[in-house]
């Protein structure tokens, strides 16, 4: 907290100098004094990312928008976080949730205007809060004026140059150009009609994939990122930063593979080296900015190596840890995932991020709810109405002592909204109302991601619970919100939420985020480690476990029983004597 209020100062500071006549030298003695902060910041961090649309909406149009969000900073500064994230919020269509861009440069009139993003912007950093923005170079949306100009212009013109167009296959060109399948399901290609041409989109048919390859694009989005950058923004998550470059000469892939191949982390168009020049430049552009600017990856890579050629010294300061996210309920697994996430990491001595949930993934109280992770650990692979029901009561439970597991290692650590309610998914959805393109494209084969976008509920017996000022949501909220309401929360002492601040409150006085970790032993259901001054313990196991005699709790995620006794999915931090 204090190291917040800090921040706010020397900002402060920075602007009102920065408009005296003395702005170089004042300048570069206020950046000075943030130097220090910032280098930490892109280290250390609590991020909370705010999906817009199920944040808070100020209109009561059912989709939330930047005056929600505006009207909440007191409580994510009451949280304790450091950052936020914002996903997209750009003028979109909204075929992938704001995921397709029709301008970069342009607040959706849905979520507000530039003004209110700027008012944003400062009430946060006035907060002593970073804001990041999402970036979205893998694809355009197919109404992006770049895109209309391509499909009004021959083939083989400048135009369709930015994309990724290609002569189909067979007679007339009636089949795709290749057999890659999209993430979302059916072919990755889509035909201009009337045209032997086809485009290619990795995602959605509304979200055709540029062609990296021409400096036009790279040229545009440097562009992109200054105008955001020139705007204070503090850094990207970068979307799909695996995808841009395609292997050449668009090969097949093996046939067997098919659609077993959609969600693959390898293949032609996945993590191909021609990336990290595009990082590279980028970080240039960054570095030249006041303040450290950072910018965050979405690589699902594998083998986990290759995740770290994202985070080399001269690339992207962080990428999210997915297999931290994966891992199932076992000491043993986590063990592994968290010395192999820091000892990789520290090689190209980038900090570990650490990662339970996001708008892609089932929210990890539904996930730890499960008898069997499955399929449910990837990202898509919902729950829904026809699905084995994860038990909500052990779920919360252990989602709890996870936080205080992932909140004391080193490193940043990314804060999914309702995350800090131990929020479940809806995980009985009817189909009526699913929106996400993998559940259409698919005809509901894959539940997909509509159950973790849920709006938030603010309040227990409000309607729309308190998530706007009428009754509508864009998707259903069930029935349990009303046990995770914020104001339902706020009073109960042992309520999630602040189990929350207290565990972001000690992180910070105990600068946890900054420290090294130091594993105990403590049997093979149980995770024991130091971390500074604190000993951290958590049992994943069935049975109770024993704490050492005499310690002095800080804090547990379940009340204890007995002081010598850690019951099983409970987690506490400890005072070292
Ligand atoms: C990853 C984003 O997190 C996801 O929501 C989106 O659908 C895809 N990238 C495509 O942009």
């Amino acid at each position: 907290m204090f190291r917040r209020k800090f921040l706010a100062t020397t900002l402060a500071t920075a602007v009102a100098l920065s408009l005296s006549s003395l702005y170089g030298s004042a300048y570069a003695a206020a950046d000075a004094t943030t130097v220090q902060s910032d280098e930490n910041w892109a280290r250390n961090s609590v991020i909370y990312q705010i999906y817009p649309r199920s944040f808070a909406d100020g209109d009561g149009n059912g989709i939330g928008d930047m005056s929600g969000v505006i009207s909440r900073l007191p409580y994510l500064d009451k949280l304790g976080v450091d950052a936020l994230w914002l996903s997209p919020f750009y003028k979109s269509p909204q075929a992938d949730a704001g995921y397709d861009v029709a301008d970069y440069r342009v607040v959706d009139p849905m979520f507000g205007s530039t003004e209110e993003f700027e008012r944003l912007l400062k009430e946060a950093h006035a907060r002593g809060m970073k804001v990041i923005v999402d970036l979205v170079p893998n694809h355009t949306s197919d109404e992006h004026a770049w895109f209309q100009a391509a499909l009004k212009s021959p083939p083989g013109s400048p135009e369709r140059a930015r994309y990724i167009f290609r002569d189909g296959r067979g007679e007339n060109g009636e089949l795709p150009p290749n057999n890659w399948p999209s993430v979302f399901g059916k072919a990755a290609w889509d035909r201009v009609p009337g045209e032997k041409q086809w485009y290619l989109h990795l995602f959605d048919s509304k979200q055709p994939d540029l062609n990296w390859d021409n400096p036009e694009v790279r040229a545009e989005f440097e562009k992109v990122l200054r105008f955001w950058l020139d705007r204070g923004v503090d850094g990207f998550r970068v979307d799909v930063a695996h995808g841009l470059i395609k292997e050449k000469g668009l090969a097949d892939l093996p046939i067997e593979e098919g659609r077993e191949n959609a969600g693959a982390l390898v293949g032609p168009m996945w993590d191909q080296d021609g990336v990290h020049e595009i990082y590279r430049s980028w970080r240039k552009v960054l570095d030249q900015y006041p303040g450290k600017r950072i910018m965050v990856a979405e690589a699902w890579v594998t083998p986990r190596e290759r995740l770290t050629h994202y985070i080399r010294p001269d690339e992207m300061q962080q990428a999210f840890n997915f297999d931290y996210l994966m891992t199932k309920w076992d000491a043993g697994a986590f063990k592994e995932v968290i010395d192999s996430s820091m000892a990789l990491t520290a090689t190209v001595g980038a900090p570990t991020t650490w990662v339970t949930s996001n708008h892609d993934t089932v929210r990890a109280p539904s996930r730890y709810g499960l008898k069997e992770l499955g399929k449910h650990a990837l990202p898509g692979n919902g729950i829904g109405p026809a699905t084995a029901q994860p038990d909500e009561a052990l779920g919360l439970r252990r989602a709890r002592a996870l936080a205080m597991l992932t909140l004391a290692l080193p490193g940043s650590t990314y804060i999914y909204q309702g995350e800090e309610l131990g929020l479940p998914e809806h995980t009985t959805m009817e189909g009526q109302y699913r929106q996400d393109p993998m559940f259409l494209r698919t005809k509901g084969e894959e539940v997909g991601r509509d159950g973790c976008r849920v709006p938030l509920p603010w309040k227990a017996d409000a309607p729309s619970f308190g998530f706007g000022p009428g009754d509508k949501t864009w998707l259903p909220q069930p029935a349990s919100y009303a046990r995770y309401a914020v104001d339902r929360q706020e009073g109960a002492a042992d309520s999630t939420l602040n189990l929350y601040r207290k565990i972001l409150e000690l992180r910070h006085d105990h600068k946890l985020g900054d420290g090294q970790l130091q594993w105990a032993d403590a049997g093979k259901d149980v995770l024991a480690f130091d971390n500074g001054d604190l000993r951290v313990l958590i049992n994943m196991g069935a049975q109770a476990a024993a704490l050492p005699a005499g310690s002095q709790v800080l804090l547990s995620s379940e009340p204890l029983a007995a002081p010598d006794r850690l019951p099983a999915n409970t987690a506490v931090w400890l005072k070292r004597t």
